[in-house]
Formats: structure tokens, C-alpha cells, sequence
């Protein structure tokens, strides 16, 4: 995290030879204190703060396509224009005047965001303060709209960048102001009310909210973005107080203020989460095992290789795998396999995985297929739109709920801008893991796979690999390859599938 935009390259106030600046390649400089970086696309330049507004990452490394430039890091993507974000980065980055005089092209003043007011509708109501809530206002404030937003929540505490929960965060390495998406002041600065009263039930028909606490609100327009709760799987021992599943920053503080070095520590479920989780808790010293009945972690959705890879990767950390294992019961201090052995678990994470929040949308009578049904605009019915972990919507000819958190953002944007009027192509998703020194990056989306083909050298974290279904690229991973993942996040993005191969090869 952090910016990683220092201060370099040319002074773009002084000015760069308009030669010099190639279509489609950043060119990273600076003016008036800021690093900026220069964009050629087609008849237009452009002038953008230099630094993502998600994480830090440098736009300079990053991809121009389709009138936007993208985070190598993430994927984060900023309109040319106007600087407007796309998940995971919610806040826009600056732009500025660009004037050519006799050959020389020029950084002037820093642009005020235009933006037109008054837009519909009057009220709008978000349920859920998560990662596609909190995009969702944010966005709406962004295009212009300026009539009343109120977001109820259930959390507990400030909304979150729930990535940073089993990574960063839990490892120790980041303050806790980090972990904050936005402040409750924050968003009251942007006038959006955040109500601590959780929804009880809404009425498409008359437009209006209930609340536990009593409240009746009405809306115009109705966001729906309650997101996934962690599963408890139901075993003996396991509501013992150690016994932890991580989906909340209460959860993860729990975690971490119980974690001391050489702690035994049992993570139940060899999942995205539980491994992440275990890769931290062991950067805090403690002894990590990882039960889960597969017998290669993340086998199904990465391919047995890649899987083994990550096994490895963890393996050289010391944390100990016991695969083709279930959990039988949990007692005060150890976990109990099915086999008869006992490990010793002072700490116990449940990762084995989520289930949409689906009660308030079955209630109110929208259409459920394992999630939320919306259209492409991500509709559920007239007023009501529902975005993030418990959306089924349409992509790429068929119909997907997926759990990342760029899709949420993503589709907290969409759904703001699909409220005030406007249009949406549903975009590639993408998603990133971190296992001690890996990240992984993750293109597209594979249901099901042929046998994965790998390109390049995973032990020297230096590869991609092709996810086919039916000889169809459907997804790729990258490892230490970001730009790739740009190129082939765009040529998805276009269906060129032969920008596609030649980019896989
Ligand atoms: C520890 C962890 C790490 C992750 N790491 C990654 C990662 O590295 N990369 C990635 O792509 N994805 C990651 N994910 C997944 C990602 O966080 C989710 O896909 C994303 O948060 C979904 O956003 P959402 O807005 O749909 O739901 P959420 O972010 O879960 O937000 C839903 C909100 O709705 C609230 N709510 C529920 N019911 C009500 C109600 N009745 N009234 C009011 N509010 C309600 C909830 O309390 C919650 O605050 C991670 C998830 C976890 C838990
Ligand atoms: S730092 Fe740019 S997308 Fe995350």
C-alpha cells in the first residue's frame, strides 16, 4: 500500500517535445508538486495523477485501452476524460489542462470535476455497507446526483476494505486506519446517511424499507448489496470462543490479538481465505496447520499444478498441510480429524468458505438462483438493483454470481450509474490473492476447465496460465506478469480472441 509515484521524469509544466509522446505509452513526469503521468490516445492528450487511487499503484506501468488507463496492480480503471474510477479504486484521480504550443506539449491547472447535479432519483436507499454499497454512493455522488442517500448497515463498525482483513491487516503489517474504505465522516462529507439499524424487510411494491430498529424509509431507487456470511461448519466444538471464521474486522482483530509467536493455529478449509489467513498468522510467528478434505488446495479453481505450487509456496514458510482430512470435532485445545488424530489448535480459523445474504431479496418475492437474478443493468425488479456477492447477472453469454471484490465495486458503480440513466457492459472480472511473497491475478472466469496449460516458470514466480473450456479461453492467472493481465483483461474485454491467443502464447 502507499504511493509508489514519486517525483520523476520530466517537468510537465516546463513541457515534453509532443514527439516524444507515443500513443498509448504513459509517459510519467510531474508538475506543481504532483506526479503526473501523459497519455496519447488517438487525437487527444491526457494529463492524470500519476498514483491509483486504490492502493498506490503506478498508472505509468499500466495500460491504455479503450479510452482508460489500468492498474497493473489490480486492475483499477480511470477514465481518460475525467479521471472517474473503476473497482477496486472508488475515488477518481486528478486530471489537467493539456495545451500543444509550437510543438511542446504543456501541463497547465489542475481540472475541476464538473459535475451536473440534480440528477434522479430523489432517494435512494443502499442496504449494506460493503465494498459494492459504499462504490454505489460514492459513484452516485460522483455523476451529480444530489438527492438523499441513506446506506443502513450491519456491521459494526466503519465499512471496510475486507481484502486487506486476511492479508495485510491480519499479518501485522498494516495500521488499522488502512483497513477503513471509508469513514463514517467520510461519507457523511459526501452527505450520505449511514443508519447502524439493519434491514428487515423491503416492499418493491410500495418502495419502502423496514429496519430491526423500526425505522420505515422510502425510496425511489433501492440497492441491495448484503453480500456473503462466512460458513460455521456445524461440528461439535465448534461455537467454542477460539473457534473463529473471518468475514468482519471484528473478526479479524478477534484473530490477531489471539495470535502470540509458536501458538498452534488449526485453519480449517484450504480456501483463497484460509490460506491467505494462514500465510499471515504465520508472519506472526504462530505454528499454522491447514485441514481440508481436497486433497490439493485450490485445485478446482487453479488446476492441481498451480495448486501444488501454492502448497509449496506455504510449505517453505513452515506452514504443515494435513489434506484429505475433515475435521470430526474441536475441543478447547486441539482439532479433532476424522482419522483419530488430535492437532493441538489453540486458535481455530474456519475458511470454507460464504453464503450469499439472500433472506431480504427471497422476502420481497425477487427471483433467486442461487443468488440475486438481475439483468445486464443489474436489475432485480422495477427501483431495486443488487450488486456484489449476491448477484447472478449475465457475462459472457452466461449467468455468474462471483465473490470478488472488484466485481462488487464494479457493479456498486454500475448500479449508480444505472439508476441516474446510464449503461453498463458488464466488464472482466478479476480477482488477486497473496500468499507470503506470491500474488496471484486471476482473468476472467472458468467454471470448469480442460487440463490448465502453464506458461513460463511458477517456482520462478514468473508465469501465466490459460484456463480453456471446450478450446474457449475462459480465463488466465499471472504470476509476476501484471502487464499481461492487462492485455488480456482488454482483449476479453473486446472478444478479440485473436488478440487473445497471441497474447496466451
Ligand atoms: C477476508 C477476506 C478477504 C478477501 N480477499 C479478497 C481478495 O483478495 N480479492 C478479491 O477479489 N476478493 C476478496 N474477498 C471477497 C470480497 O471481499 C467480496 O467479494 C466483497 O466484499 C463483496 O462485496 P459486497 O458489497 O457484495 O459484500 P460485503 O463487502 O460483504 O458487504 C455487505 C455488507 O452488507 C451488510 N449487510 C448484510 N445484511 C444487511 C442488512 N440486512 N442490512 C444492512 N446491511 C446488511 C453486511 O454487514 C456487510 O457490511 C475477500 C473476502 C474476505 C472475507
Ligand atoms: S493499486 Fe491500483 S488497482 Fe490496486
Amino acid at each position: 500500500m502507499g504511493s509508489t509515484a514519486a517525483l520523476s521524469g520530466p517537468d510537465l509544466g516546463q513541457g515534453v517535445l509532443d514527439a516524444e509522446l507515443l500513443e498509448g505509452t504513459p509517459l510519467l513526469g510531474h508538475a506543481h508538486g504532483e506526479a503526473i503521468v501523459l497519455v496519447r490516445d488517438g487525437a487527444s492528450v491526457h494529463a492524470l495523477g500519476a498514483t491509483c487511487s486504490h492502493y498506490g499503484g503506478p498508472l505509468a506501468e499500466g495500460l491504455v485501452a479503450g479510452g482508460t488507463i489500468r492498474c497493473p496492480w489490480h486492475h483499477a480503471c480511470f477514465d481518460l476524460s475525467t479521471g472517474i474510477a473503476h473497482g477496486p479504486a472508488i475515488s477518481p484521480v486528478a486530471c489537467y489542462d493539456v495545451a500543444l504550443e509550437g510543438g511542446t506539449l504543456r501541463v497547465g491547472a489542475r481540472r475541476e470535476r464538473v459535475r451536473p447535479g440534480g440528477l434522479s432519483p430523489a432517494s435512494v436507499v443502499i442496504i449494506g455497507g460493503g465494498a459494492a454499497g459504499v462504490a454505489c454512493a460514492e459513484a452516485l455522488r460522483g455523476e451529480g446526483h444530489k438527492g438523499m442517500i441513506t446506506m443502513l448497515t450491519a456491521e459494526g463498525s466503519d465499512p471496510v476494505d475486507r481484502p486487506n482483513l486476511s492479508k495485510d491487516y491480519l499479518a501485522g503489517n498494516a495500521p488499522e486506519e488502512w483497513v477503513f474504505l471509508r469513514t463514517r465522516e467520510a461519507l457523511a462529507g459526501i452527505e450520505v446517511d449511514v443508519v447502524d439499524d439493519p434491514a428487515a424487510a423491503f416492499d418493491p411494491k410500495e418502495r419502502t424499507v423496514t429496519t430491526k430498529g423500526g425505522r420505515e424509509l422510502s425510496y425511489d431507487a433501492l440497492l441491495l448489496a448484503t453480500g456473503a456470511e462466512a460458513i460455521r461448519l456445524p461440528l461439535p466444538g465448534a461455537d467454542l470462543p477460539h473457534v473463529h471464521t473471518l468475514r468482519t474486522l471484528a473478526d479479524s482483530r478477534a484473530i490477531a490479538a489471539a495470535i502470540s509467536a509458536d501458538l498452534p493455529v488449526v485453519i480449517i478449509g484450504a480456501s483463497f481465505i484460509g490460506l491467505e489467513a494462514a500465510a499471515s498468522l504465520r508472519a506472526r510467528g504462530a505454528q499454522v496447520t491447514v485441514v481440508g478434505p481436497e486433497p490439493v488446495p485450490l485445485a478446482r479453481v487453479l488446476g492441481t499444478e498451480v495448486g501444488a505450487f501454492v502448497r509449496r509456496v506455504h510449505e517453505a514458510k513452515g506452514v504443515v498441510f494435513e489434506l484429505g482430512r475433515k475435521p470430526a470435532s474441536i475441543t478447547a485445545d486441539a482439532v479433532i480429524l476424522d482419522d483419530g488424530r488430535a492437532l493441538p489448535a489453540k486458535v481455530v480459523v474456519m475458511g470454507v468458505g460464504v453464503k450469499p445474504r439472500l433472506e431480504l431479496a427471497t422476502a420481497a418475492g425477487l427471483t433467486i438462483e442461487r443468488g440475486v437474478v438481475v439483468d445486464a443493468q443489474l436489475r432485480a425488479c422495477a427501483g431495486v438493483w443488487a450488486a456484489g456477492d449476491i448477484a447472478r447477472y449475465p457475462w459472457s453469454g452466461q449467468m455468474v454470481r462471483i465473490e470478488h471484490w472488484q466485481v462488487a465495486v464494479r457493479h456498486g458503480q454500475a448500479a449508480a450509474r444505472a439508476m441516474l440513466g446510464g449503461k453498463w457492459r458488464a466488464d472482466v472480472p478479476f480477482f488477486w490473492s497473496q500468499h507470503h511473497d506470491v500474488t496471484l491475478g486471476y482473468v476472467g472466469h472458468a467454471e470448469a476447465f480442460d487440463t490448465p496449460e502453464i506458461h513460463g516458470d511458477l517456482e520462478a514466480r514468473d508465469a501465466h496460465v490459460v484456463y480453456r473450456e471446450g478450446g474457449r479461453i475462459r480465463a488466465v492467472m499471472t504470476i509476476g506478469r501484471d502487464r499481461l493481465a492487462l492485455e488480456i483483461e482488454a482483449a476479453m474485454e473486446r472478444a478479440d480472441d485473436a488478440t487473445l491467443e497471441r497474447a496466451v502464447h
